[in-house]
């Protein structure tokens, strides 16, 4: 069976399964209804578009049910205004309240990443939640443990050690949890696509309250000290491609700083 079928009882023969399947993987018979070309299943990517732009619920994909594909609600907008607001006034957070973001907060935002784009829809990420205070602050320590050696090459990171030392956490920011997205080394696209997945995964936390910081140290760190992958955990071919520290911020912004121009050049 192939893994597209039309309905015909459904179909209004619009084209449109056709005109948005990226791979071009449809035909036309005699009739006019789409025909899912024949050996195109392994070229499917299952970006579900064919299923997603009928109206009619005439294409029946095997791989994506039209039960699992809910229908989308074109009266919930987002305005103009609200969504800018939300953008600009997402703001790297250093300075977290102790109170634990609940378990489902965190699985609702990684619900909605995990809708951002991937290069042929591989979704080849995997999201790591450290939610134990306890055990951030162990990573923070490794990260300086790996810092304080590389040190003595790269002295920048000398002052960073300097303020662990004097209790300070300028790691981690001695936030109570942390997400990390690792992905396959053998997937030229794995670091755009988890930069992309964690930046919407931001977004969504920030409009849940989460406030979040990307925790470029941590990166730093994650690949080059065997210590903090083994205490990550991170399978053997995979390599960490970002990270967020996370909390419920201890204070709110009040303006938007200002930004440089941005450089457009118009051809
Ligand atoms: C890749 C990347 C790594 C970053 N690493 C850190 C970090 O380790 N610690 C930190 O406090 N901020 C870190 N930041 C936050 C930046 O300093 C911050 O985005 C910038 O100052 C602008 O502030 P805003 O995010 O509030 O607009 C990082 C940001 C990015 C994009």
């Amino acid at each position: 069976m192939s893994l597209v079928t039309i309905d015909h009882t459904t179909c209004r023969r619009d084209g449109m399964c056709s005109a948005v399947c990226p791979m071009g993987l449809f035909d036309r018979d005699g009739e006019g209804f789409p025909v899912f070309r024949y050996s195109a299943d392994q070229r499917c990517i299952a970006c579900g578009h064919c299923v997603a732009v009928c109206p009619h619920g005439a294409v029946l994909h095997t791989a994506l049910p039209l039960e699992d594909a809910p229908l989308v609600d074109h009266n919930l907008t987002v305005s103009v205004p609200a969504l800018t607001q939300l953008l600009k006034n997402r703001r790297s957070v250093r300075e977290f309240r102790e109170e634990p973001v609940p378990e489902a907060l965190v699985r609702a935002a990684i619900d909605t990443a995990r809708w951002a784009p991937t290069a042929v829809n591989r979704q080849a990420l995997h999201w790591l939640v450290i939610q134990t205070p306890s055990e951030t602050r162990r990573l923070a320590g490794l990260i300086i443990d790996y810092l304080r050696r590389i040190s003595t090459v790269e002295p920048r990171y000398a002052p960073v050690v300097a303020q662990w030392e004097q209790g300070k956490d300028p790691v981690l920011r001695n936030a109570p949890h942390m997400i990390i997205i690792h992905a396959p080394d053998d997937w030229i696209w794995s670091s755009v696509d988890s930069t992309i997945a964690l930046t919407q995964f931001e977004l969504a936390a920030v409009a849940n309250g989460i406030g979040t910081c990307w925790a470029g140290y941590f990166m730093r760190a994650a690949n080059g000290h065997p210590a903090l992958r083994e205490a990550l955990g991170i399978p053997g071919d995979h390599s960490v491609f970002g990270a967020l520290m996370y909390g419920f911020p201890r204070y709110r912004y009040h303006r938007i700083p200002p930004r440089q121009a941005a450089r457009i050049e118009l051809r």
